[in-house]
């Protein structure tokens, strides 16, 4: 009896509070139930095969299957399956761990603090970048400013970063102590500027709100170098630089938050350095492990490091499974898959640059207004009328609908309003592009059919 979906979905029902969904609408569509996965495949219970176009959440970077993970974890717990690193202790994957990023990070940044999800990783760093100007001396550098539809995680503080509006409509978020600015979406919100021009007038917001704020007031600012869940928003080439320029200028940290971007997702190990910007800190998790094990951290530079190690005092923050052994040890073979197989180097001269092509292709067709993406990150923007630039009246219903027949012609995609978005595992090849993207135009051909007149 349990093992029929049918059942299973009842259970998941009467018992299963799931992240991010209205149960009520679940209940009555009922759930898929995923058993089974490999290589850049998932399997759902009743046997339908679906490409992964968003590696999980944005996270399996390996793809499916690699027996290596496996077989990492596996010996980490016969050998030590738990020890804490509190109190002078630690443990031989975690400080592998350690070494390695250090290797893979840019040359600055050569220390790391751990802890297990994307979420917690920007709690720390709310702490850390407070923590890093109190123990200065400079303890009213205080706020965080971070953008309006960026995303965080769903942690207090992590949705408070963010700039969800439906998130912070819940439960009385923001915390005090955290901005917004406007985020750098050219198609959504600037269409009406060049492009480049409204990239430096958005960077610009965050002088101003420092100027407003006062410099002494100031910790941090805290940006995705893409926006992931927000919808795959690229800033124009003028924006990065700017918010480089404001960050020296003004002596505050700057924050890249790594946990989409990070570990090849862009061609370059981290988002960061596809934009040529040197972050302070740098939260990382999902690709870390490519998703095998919760595992996060935020790579520290060593500016803030030192001061942290020799000025600091106790940092009073951290986690029971801060460098988990098992989990250090299945993000250590992790990254020695990305690199001893040069999967970073082929997304950005072999497979990343064809995936492009695929998504500029579809820019032509009548549904899209912008196709657009970096490496393995893609986004087309649904329009109603795409010559006249009007989005649909309802952008979440139009995404849904692509959402579920993307699904039925075999492929997971995501939507967010009415902007599909992409992120397969890194692994896939030019001949399983081709297969993706034979299925997207098909969806997108049906979806026009339904929806434009
Ligand atoms: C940029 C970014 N930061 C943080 C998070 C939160 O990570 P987690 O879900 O592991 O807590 C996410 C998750 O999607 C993310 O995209």
């Amino acid at each position: 009896m349990h093992n029929t979906t049918a059942h299973l979905a009842q259970l998941d029902a009467q018992h299963f509070i799931h992240p991010f969904t209205n149960s009520g609408e679940l209940a009555a569509k009922g759930t898929r139930i995923i058993d089974r996965a490999e290589g850049i495949y998932i399997y759902d219970t009743q046997g339908q095969e679906l490409i992964d176009g968003m590696a999980g959440l944005w996270c399996v970077n390996v793809g499916y299957s690699r027996q290596e993970l496996v077989d990492a974890a596996m010996s980490q717990m016969q050998q030590l399956p738990y020890y804490n690193s509190f109190f002078q202790c630690t443990t031989p994957p975690a400080i592998a761990l350690s070494e390695i990023l250090s290797e893979v990070a840019p040359k600055h940044i050569n220390n790391v603090f751990y802890c297990n999800s994307g979420s917690e990783a920007n709690d720390t760093v709310l702490r850390m970048a407070r923590h890093y100007w109190a123990c200065q001396g400079l303890a009213s550098k205080q706020v965080i400013i971070s953008r309006h539809n960026a995303y965080h995680g769903s942690t207090v503080a992590g949705a408070s970063l963010g700039g969800m509006s439906a998130m912070h409509k819940q439960g009385g978020l923001p915390i005090p102590g955290i901005e917004h600015i406007d985020q750098p979406y050219w198609f959504g919100e600037g269409f009406d500027r060049d492009p480049q021009v409204f990239g430096k007038q958005i960077a610009l917001q965050l002088e101003a709100k420092i100027i407003a704020l006062g410099e002494d007031k100031v910790a941090a600012f805290i940006a995705e170098p893409i926006q992931g869940a927000g919808g795959v928003i690229i800033p124009p080439a003028t924006y990065w630089p700017e918010i480089k320029r404001i960050c020296q200028q003004y002596n505050i940290l700057l924050v890249c938050d790594e946990v989409i971007c990070g570990f090849g997702r862009t061609g370059e190990w981290f988002g960061s350095e596809y934009f040529d910007v040197e972050a302070d800190l740098m939260p990382i998790a999902k690709g870390l492990s490519s998703g095998y094990m919760p595992i996060g951290g935020v790579l520290t530079a060593d500016r803030v490091a030192e001061v942290l190690k020799t000025k600091g005092g106790e940092f009073n923050h951290g986690f029971t499974y801060s460098g988990h052994p098992v989990a250090a040890a299945v993000a250590l073979a992790n990254v020695n898959i990305l690199r001893n197989e040069g999967i970073v180097d082929k997304v950005k001269a072999e497979v990343g640059p064809y995936f492009q092509q695929q998504i500029r292709k579809l820019g032509d067709h009548p549904l899209i207004g912008e196709a657009r993406g970096v490496g393995l990150l893609g986004a087309f923007e649904l329009m109603a009328d795409k010559t006249a630039h009007e989005f649909f009246p309802d952008k979440g219903r139009v995404g849904t609908l692509c959402r579920d027949l993307a699904i039925k012609n075999g492929i997971v995609m995501r939507h967010v309003g009415s902007t599909m978005v992409l992120s397969p595992p890194l692994v896939i090849s030019c001949g399983q592009i081709d297969e993706l993207f034979a299925r997207i135009k098909l969806t997108f051909d049906e979806v026009a059919e339904k929806v434009l007149n």
